[in-house]
């Protein structure tokens, strides 16, 4: 083993909105400043992943983790000589709607590759976390884990390849969870195998007008593409306050709101943070008035996937991504 070689490291993966309105399942974003932190060393097992503990989450560590999961899907990916050992920080609740299954697994697998000297880059591994997703809601969907590992607003192509969306448009994310938890395998359920003509081109409309706008920087353009037909209608009815908490984003200025994956946190899309920020209050207000407990913040659209962070946190070795 040479002396540079890693013996431990520590990922951070941040939270993400899957779907981000018309995309279902195939366009998610990064969020700022929140997310879960995977701990892994090497061990002496080449291939095994163990998960020895979680922290802050009231949940018992197992072998269909998503964390572990990835972990496994990376060493193999990596053609990795040793195992790992981890321990997962949640910073994520479980069943917000924030891709917490997905910031694990992510977080697992950016582990994994920088223990092995980094062989991969972070696109290698949306297959395996996708992977990791099945196991988790019993569907492979790689709207959350793409911009954990690649930062920024993610398009997956037919075939599962991720395309990080270029854009100089510095949005704002404002988020409201009602404090409920959903589980993304009963929400998926809610939506039915086939759908009607209707949905599916106003949602085909929307999702190509909403990925123009943001290639070209068009910020008006995007207004109102957050617009979904699909799992929305389906799944409002799920999630206390939806509709007062959505129509208090509108009126205060958002360029849209609908729910994160498969919430119950509901998302608006922001010109900018400060704007995000007055959104966010406005759509609390909306919650408070109807005595619905939440939490909320506002938060930029993260430019950075999974990456080692030092003890304090901090980001180690790699340089941000561009925009
Ligand atoms: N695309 C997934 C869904 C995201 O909506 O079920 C789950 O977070």
């Amino acid at each position: 083993m040479s002396n540079d070689t890693l013996e431990r490291v520590r990922v951070f993966a941040p939270a993400t909105v899957g779907n981000v309105g018309p995309g279902y399942d195939v366009l998610g974003l990064a969020i700022d400043g929140v997310g879960d932190i995977v701990h892994a060393h090497r061990i002496d097992e080449p291939g095994a992943a163990r998960l020895l503990r979680i922290e802050g989450a009231d949940m018992q560590p197992a072998d269909d983790n998503t964390a572990v999961v990835g972990a496994r899907g990376a060493l193999a990916l990596c053609k990795a000589d040793f195992g790992v050992e981890l321990v997962l920080e949640k910073g994520l609740p479980i069943g917000s709607g924030l891709g917490s299954s997905g910031a694990s697994a992510a977080a697992a697998a950016m582990a994994v590759n920088l223990l092995a000297g980094s062989p991969l880059p972070p696109d290698a591994f949306v297959g395996v976390c996708a992977e990791a997703e099945r196991v988790a809601s019993g569907a492979p969907h790689a709207d959350n884990v793409a911009p954990a590992l690649l930062g920024g607003v993610v398009l997956l192509t037919p075939h599962g390849r991720p395309i990080r969306i270029h854009s100089e448009l510095e949005l704002g994310v404002a988020l409201v969870t009602p404090a409920q938890r959903v589980e993304t395998r009963y929400a998926r359920e809610t939506i039915p195998a086939s759908i009607p003509l209707v949905e599916a081109i106003s949602n085909n409309a929307m999702l190509a007008t909403l990925v123009y706008a943001l290639a070209t920087n068009n910020a008006e353009l995007l207004r109102g593409t957050i617009t979904d037909r699909i799992a929305e209608p389906r799944r409002a009815p799920l999630i206390k306050g939806f509709a007062e908490a959505k129509q208090a984003a509108l009126d205060a200025g958002a360029l849209g709101a609908s729910i994160s994956g498969s919430g119950p946190t509901i998302f608006a899309l922001c010109n900018d943070v400060a704007k995000a920020d007055a959104v966010q209050k406005a759509m609390s207000e909306a919650l408070h008035e109807i005595n619905i407990a939440h939490v909320h913040r506002a938060s930029p659209v993260a430019k950075r996937g999974a990456h080692a962070i030092d003890d304090d946190g901090k980001p180690l070795h790699q340089p941000e991504a561009s925009a």
